[in-house]
């Protein structure tokens, strides 16, 4: 659905070309200062305008629409709406009959019986992230001193990308990145074994954001290659820090402690001006099609705010729950 955590609550809405996109932030706490201003640099940082993103220019200019009074959370739903204004609609259309492959226009289509808004991809578009990365903000608040980071290690296969950036803005393709956060600063002891461990909440919520095809934890799949002796994690000291993090700062489903560090694989962007072979779902016939519209060549270029965003919304939760627990009043 379009919500996710039990305390700290999200609510994410809007579509790519319809007026607004934004966030309805529901169990944050009162007393947080909070101004439009504080969104400005996260939402910059998502913003397109660098070599490989899509030329659609958004301001970006969040507003608040409530829970927030004097400067402070006042502890009810706090809304933030963004406008979307460089809009182009007509783009879009095309893709109801020929659906784009890779993208969600055919499973939209069947799920919502031909309602779906369709215009600039509209509840699918990476639009939808300019919401997720204002709630974030909230969130990076609440988990203080804990702060998220994270970095793009590679696109294309290559650390050093802007080749690879080049030659997709040629070959008129896309090329996909992995993608590293770390959270740091977060006491052991948050995450609610078993289904809520902090793998599966921080996963849950990534896998939510566009074109996110996988996460790893620490050593991640490597450990699968890697020995008991070379995995394990040796402790030093009294507070559970250790030398080596191939846990990424997780074991049993709750934070030891040490960084949490994952890393995430997003995909190539499927829509591409290339020609691609496609099918009319209304006359079954098959279809040569080159994309039109605006688009990012390389998503992961967009994605580190976002998943820095995801992270603390779903560390801010089990932060939140952590406190609450009956056996931490006792
Ligand atoms: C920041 C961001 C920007 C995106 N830009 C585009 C884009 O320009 N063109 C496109 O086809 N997909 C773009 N996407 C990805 C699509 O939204 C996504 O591929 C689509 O909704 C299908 O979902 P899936 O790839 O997770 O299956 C973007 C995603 C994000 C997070």
């Amino acid at each position: 659905m379009n919500s996710f955590g039990r305390i700290f609550r999200v609510g994410i809405f809007g579509e790519s070309h319809g007026c607004c996109t934004g966030v309805c932030v529901d169990g944050c706490p009162p007393g947080i200062a909070l101004s439009e201003s504080d969104f400005e640099d996260d939402l910059r940082r998502r913003r397109s305008g660098e070599k490989g993103t899509t030329p659609r220019r958004e301001a970006d200019l969040p507003r608040i629409v409530s829970g927030v009074f004097n400067g402070f959370t006042t502890g009810s739903p706090i809304v933030v709406e963004i406008a979307n204004n460089d809009t182009a609609a007509k783009d879009y259309a095309l893709f109801r009959d020929i659906p784009r492959p890779g993208h969600a226009d055919f499973t939209a289509e069947k799920k919502y019986g031909g309602y779906a808004d369709f215009r600039g991809s509209g509840h699918f578009s990476g639009r939808l992230t300019a919401g997720l990365v204002a709630a974030g903000v909230i969130a990076k608040k609440i988990i203080a001193p804990a702060a998220v980071e994270s970095r793009i290690l590679e696109i294309g296969g290559s650390a050093d990308w802007k080749e690879i950036i080049e030659r997709c803005l040629t070959e008129r393709d896309s090329a996909g990145g992995i993608v590293e956060c770390t959270i740091s600063g977060a006491p052991a002891g948050w995450g609610e074994p078993f289904f809520d461990s902090v793998e599966s909440v921080i996963a849950h919520i990534v896998y939510a954001v566009p074109a996110v095809k996988g996460i790893e934890f620490g050593a991640g799949f490597a450990a699968a290659r890697m020995y008991g002796s070379e995995h394990n994690d040796a402790f030093e000291g009294q507070e559970g820090a250790t030398v080596t993090n191939h846990a990424g700062g997780v074991n049993g489903g709750i934070t030891n402690g040490n960084p949490i560090v994952f890393r995430v694989a997003v995909k190539p962007t499927s829509s591409i001006a290339r020609p691609q072979t496609t099918a009319n779902i209304r006359t079954g016939a098959t279809v040569t099609l080159e994309i039109p519209g605006r688009h990012d060549a390389c998503i992961a270029l967009r994605i580190p705010p976002v998943l820095e965003a995801a992270a603390a919304i779903a560390i801010a939760d089990l932060k939140m729950i952590y406190r609450a627990e009956p056996q931490k009043k006792i």
